[in-house]
């Protein structure tokens, strides 16, 4: 049997996304204001960056001000949005996804598919695949801490031709109740290189009761339609291909046919700008989006001194006047 398009709305334990293009978590980048972006692109659901259990149990500043919000204009759009939270502590976990659900999430997700030496070493993130008990216990906790629907996002394995994350997602849906998985099928060992075992994800779409959001390779429309055919996934979810792309969720659920005009991705950096220095205030958000520029800059196909200036910038003002520059430039090479 065929699956739905993904224009068709599903449900995670109740919770209805109108659609099943997801943006995934994305560490340092998935804020409000890019989780905004994606939904007025056409993203049906959008998940946080990935945020620490301990920070929010222990109401650190900086996580409960910029990491755990939502900005009422994400409210505007269809469609749930999860917190994404990692920990390896079920009691701390529990009293995390509290507090989130508090701050208005929807459904909670769990990280047990991160695979940096910082996060592993905790016991949290894909560390969590070597120890299925406890991961078993943490998405419990959050499910009865948070009294909304439990996802949690894992890879295939810890190593290569192991599939350890695999038959952890099935345990975790049989024994801990999780709504849906999102499963990246790369194992821990190559982090994000390397090609996703599609093989292994139509397995678990076959196998598990609830639905599987696919991640992983997704760069353009026909790689994701083509990793949504082959697994049958309920959903698919963008990362590394929605970066400075909005745009790829519209192609995905048909909504547009072309790439950008270059005026249009001018457009966007600025919006991007504008929603950063809400965020974060104009000197904090310069220093933040030298990550961001290189994704419109390549492109507009700008020269390397411009790209450089850019990431140089000492503030937004003078990254917004190069950005004027830009945009009668844009204008020409697009009449
Ligand atoms: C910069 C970056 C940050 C990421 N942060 C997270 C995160 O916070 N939580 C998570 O579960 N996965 C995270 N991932 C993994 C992605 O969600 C996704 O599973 C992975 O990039 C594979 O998809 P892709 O090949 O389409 O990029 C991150 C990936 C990248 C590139």
């Amino acid at each position: 049997m065929s699956a739905p398009p993904l224009t068709e709305p599903f449900s995670i334990a109740g919770v209805e996304a109108p659609n099943r293009v997801v943006l995934a978590p994305l560490a340092g980048i998935g804020n409000w204001f890019v989780r905004l972006q994606a939904k007025r692109f056409g993203a049906g659901l959008t998940v946080s960056e990935m945020i620490s259990s301990f920070a929010i149990h222990h109401r650190n500043e900086k996580t409960m001000r910029d990491l755990l919000m939502i900005h009422p204009s994400e409210r505007d759009y269809p469609g749930p949005i999860a917190f994404q939270l990692f920990g390896q502590d079920p009691e701390v976990m529990r009293s995390a996804a509290a507090t989130a659900a508090e701050q208005g999430a929807d459904i909670i997700d769990l990280n047990m598919g991160c695979p940096v030496p910082k996060v592993m070493k905790n016991g949290a993130g894909a560390a969590l695949i070597s120890d299925p008990a406890v991961a078993v216990e943490i998405a419990r906790a959050a499910g009865e801490g948070s009294g909304l629907p439990v996802t949690v996002k894992l890879r295939s394995g810890q190593k290569n031709g192991e599939a350890d994350g695999f038959q952890l997602a099935l345990r975790l849906v049989d024994e801990a109740g999780v709504a849906a998985i999102a499963f990246h099928p790369r194992s821990a060992q190559v982090k994000h290189k390397g090609s996703p075992d599609y093989e292994l994800a139509a397995k678990l779409v076959e196998e598990l009761p609830v639905p599987v959001i696919l991640s992983g390779g997704m760069s353009d429309t026909d790689a994701t339609l083509a990793a949504r055919e082959q697994t049958g996934a309920a959903a698919v979810m963008l990362a590394r291909g929605a970066l400075g792309n909005p745009w790829l969720f519209e192609r995905v659920l048909g909504l547009r046919e072309t790439a950008p005009e270059r005026e249009e991705i001018v457009a966007e950096l600025g919006w991007v700008m504008d929603r950063a220095s809400e965020h974060l205030g104009d000197d904090r958000a310069g220093r933040y989006l030298r990550t961001f520029y290189p994704w419109y800059l390549d492109r507009l196909e700008v020269d390397k001194p411009t790209l450089i200036a850019f990431q140089q910038s000492e503030s937004l003002d003078e990254a917004r006047e190069m950005l004027a520059d830009l945009a009668p430039l844009a204008a020409v090479a697009n009449p």
